[in-house]
């Protein structure tokens, strides 16, 4: 599998993790288990959960991974040969907003769910889970764009050029 390719993937596979850790945020609001687990950043048993606080275990453990996942994401993005210049910012913004969720979802807890800061919370969500979208479409524009100038080199005879010219997207 070549690197295009395999960052097609892995930034897929992220947007598919942060939908569902997202998903999961919703229901631990709406069930009211929010405070489950009232200690940062273990809940009280340390990493062995416990069915009282699970839910909130989950979504804990889930942003651990996802943040991961997403500055895995911004540092093959910042390698790739072919990234666009606002594909690198928006892995760039990505990778800041899941440290600022993941911060200020410790503060959300030690502030015992302050409606301001859950409503912060969601913001930040939405603006960390549109710029992963972002970065996930682009990805696709590019590797389509190379695709297609590389099948079109190779059709027209006679014509030595095979380095394949990606326009940026409006
Ligand atoms: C990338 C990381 C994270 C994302 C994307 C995320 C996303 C969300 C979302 C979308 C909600 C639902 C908000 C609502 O319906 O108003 C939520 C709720 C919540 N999150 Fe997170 N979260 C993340 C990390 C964390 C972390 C690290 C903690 C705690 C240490 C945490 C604690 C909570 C709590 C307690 C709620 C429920 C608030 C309530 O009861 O109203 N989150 N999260």
């Amino acid at each position: 599998m070549n690197y295009d390719k395999f960052l097609q993937i892995f930034s897929i596979g992220t947007l598919c993790v942060l939908f569902g850790l997202m998903t999961l945020g919703g229901y631990v609001s709406s069930s009211g288990v929010g405070l489950s687990c009232p200690h940062w950043p273990l809940c009280p048993h340390g990493l062995i959960p416990s069915y009282e606080f699970l839910i909130e275990y989950i979504h804990r453990t889930t942003a651990a991974s996802t943040g991961l996942l997403v500055f895995l994401t911004m540092i093959f993005v910042l390698r790739g040969k072919h990234s666009l210049k606002s594909t690198k910012m928006f892995s760039i913004i990505a990778a800041a907003a899941v440290v600022g969720q993941i911060t200020l979802g410790a503060i959300v807890i030690n502030e015992k769910l302050h409606a301001d800061l859950v409503t912060a919370h969601l913001g930040l969500g939405l603006v960390l889970y549109s710029s992963m979208i972002y970065v996930v479409i682009n990805i696709f524009y590019t590797n389509l764009k190379l695709k297609s100038s590389l099948s079109s080199s190779k059709s027209s005879r006679g014509d030595n050029s095979n380095t394949p010219e990606v326009s940026s997207p409006t």
